[in-house]
């Protein structure tokens, strides 16, 4: 099959396009001929080394296609149908990624899909979509009345989470973006959009002072730290990565005085810990954006072989909310 493969961790240029043998699946698991591969930022830690995996890997954690062939004691799937699958388990080298022809999933980590079902779609949601619906319905348990405020909302995570907030649904979703030029992509569901350099007096604003009750963050760095002050009591910070690069410290006598929540969740871990409810977020998000109630806009599709240009348009800031790669044969 054909694959970028990274083998040493590096620059967008070490990503290569390469042959390599098909993988077949073990038990539990399923292999599947990749029709999109989503990309998204946390891609290009694993690229450049900052997540190590064993090299050489194939990146890519978010997968739609058919099912080529089912592992022992796989049950639910058929050869050839539909099917959207997280891929989360790099421990095993170059098998699992989705930048690849063939990928092989865990049975409990993919959907099957209605035939006709927007492919292209679901590999786009599927990353974003299940850490959205966790942190928003599991973690933070948002409200009605809630005002949320969504850092990174031009990114991919933060469109997802901001369409999310809204169909929940929230009061009001404030998006952050980094400048002016960035506004156009927050999502057209967030009530309100602010530039990063504006936060507080922003914040203030559109809350009469009282601050919001959730932030949702996936920069970290200066930005975190004054998305925290603007926190109302009882409000939760929900950390879901670090695009900046920047971990802050955060005062403990802040969330203890501010009667605040700090909360962290990553997709990586809980994949391992409770699979059962990363398939249940899974399924609510495939719903979801099959009855249009999640309406995430047709992502910007490229063919597997330009790969390392979108690693490179993720790392300067000016990508598309979200790429999913072309890679059928
Ligand atoms: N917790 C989880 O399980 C989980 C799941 C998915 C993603 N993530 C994490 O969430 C973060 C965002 O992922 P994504 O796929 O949404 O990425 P993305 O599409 O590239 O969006 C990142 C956003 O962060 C903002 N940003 C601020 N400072 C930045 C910097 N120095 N470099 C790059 N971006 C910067 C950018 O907005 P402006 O340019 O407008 O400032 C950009 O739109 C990553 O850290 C990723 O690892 C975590």
């Amino acid at each position: 099959m054909r694959a970028a493969v990274v083998k040493t961790p590096g620059p967008a240029e070490s990503l290569e396009i390469v042959d390599m043998p098909d993988p077949v699946p073990a038990q539990g698991e399923l292999s599947i001929d990749v029709e999109f591969a989503g990309v998204g930022f946390v891609d290009t830690l694993f690229r450049a080394g900052v997540f190590a995996l064993p090299t050489p890997f194939v990146p890519g954690i978010e997968v739609s296609g058919r099912v080529r062939e089912v592992g022992a004691g796989v049950t639910g799937f058929a050869v050839g149908q539909p099917v959207g699958a997280l891929l989360n388990d790099f421990g095993r080298g170059p098998r699992a990624g989705g930048y690849a022809e063939i990928a092989v999933a865990h049975a409990s980590m993919a959907v099957p899909l209605p035939e006709g079902a927007d492919l292209a779609g679901v590999a786009g949601v599927l990353v974003n979509g299940v850490t959205a619906w966790m942190a928003l319905h599991d973690l933070a348990r948002l409200g009605v009345d809630d005002d949320v405020l969504v850092l990174g909302a031009s990114g991919g995570l933060g469109n997802t989470i901001s369409r999310l907030a809204a169909v929940r649904p929230a009061r009001r979703v404030i998006g952050v973006v980094g400048s002016e030029a960035r506004r156009a992509s927050a999502a057209e569901e967030c009530t309100d959009v602010i530039v990063a350099a504006d936060l507080a007096a922003a914040v203030d604003e559109l809350t009469d002072g009282r601050g919001v009750d959730v932030v949702v963050d996936p920069v970290g760095g200066e930005l975190r730290t004054r998305a925290f002050e603007r926190l109302a009591p009882f409000g939760r910070l929900l950390v879901l990565g670090n695009a900046s690069g920047q971990d802050p410290a955060l005062s403990g006598d802040a969330v203890w005085h501010g009667t605040r929540q700090l909360i962290g969740l990553s997709l990586g871990t809980v994949a391992h810990l409770v699979p059962d409810q990363v398939q249940t977020a899974i399924s609510a998000v495939v719903d979801l954006t099959h009855r249009g109630v999640l309406r995430e806009p047709a992502p910007s599709v490229v063919p597997l072989e330009d790969v390392a240009g979108v690693h490179r348009a993720l790392e300067n800031r000016s990508a598309p909310p979200k790429t999913v790669l072309a890679v059928g044969r």
